[in-house]
């Protein structure tokens, strides 16, 4: 198999798409990004839907939307047999490359309280701690938040 290569994704992406965060991200609670949803963060100009593949089906993907001094990783999910072969640390950088060469200064991103593997992948792509949201998913589960500054306009880091 050859290695995987990290694209944009295409319309016809969204349903795959929607069918990983259904199963590696939503699980055991409401399905809130279905294809159209996915379908629209493909077409939106803020938004990129960066995707990984082979020879396959996809082997992952991630979402950021940007904004004028932050960019969001929605999500972000590697399938897994895929998984611990630097597939996932891939997908960020080629979204947080975007974002650098916009000037953005900070990615923040969401994490589940209970899944203690992403907070641990986060942490390890330069992620930190800043809060915690309440009741975040679905009224039910708690949400960690992390950031990762980028650097400060003018200044650096
Ligand atoms: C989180 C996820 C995307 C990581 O993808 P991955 O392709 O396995 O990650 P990588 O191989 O790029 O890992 C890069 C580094 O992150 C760290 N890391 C990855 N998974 C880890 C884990 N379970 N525990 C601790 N550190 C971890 C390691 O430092 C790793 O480097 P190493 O393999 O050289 O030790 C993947 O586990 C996944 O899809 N999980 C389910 C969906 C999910 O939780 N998404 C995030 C919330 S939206």
């Amino acid at each position: 198999m050859r290695s995987a290569a990290i694209r944009l994704a295409m319309v016809q992406d969204a349903p795959a798409i929607a069918a990983m965060s259904q199963a590696f991200i939503e699980h055991g609670l409401g399905w809130s990004w279905q294809a159209p949803r996915v379908l629209a963060a493909i077409r939106d100009r803020a938004t990129n839907v960066a995707v990984a593949q082979a020879d396959g089906p996809l082997l992952g993907f991630g979402i950021m939307q940007y904004a004028d001094d932050s960019a969001h990783l929605a999500l972000l999910a590697v399938q897994p047999q895929a998984r611990h072969q630097g597939l996932g640390k891939r997908l960020v950088l080629w979204l947080e490359d975007v974002a650098r060469t916009a000037g953005i200064e900070r990615l923040r991103v969401e994490a589940r309280a209970d899944n203690a593997n992403a907070i641990a992948f986060y942490r390890a792509q330069g992620f930190q701690e800043f809060a915690r949201s309440v009741g975040y998913y679905s009224g039910r589960i708690d949400a960690v938040r992390l950031e990762k500054r980028l650097f400060v306009k003018g200044i650096g880091l």
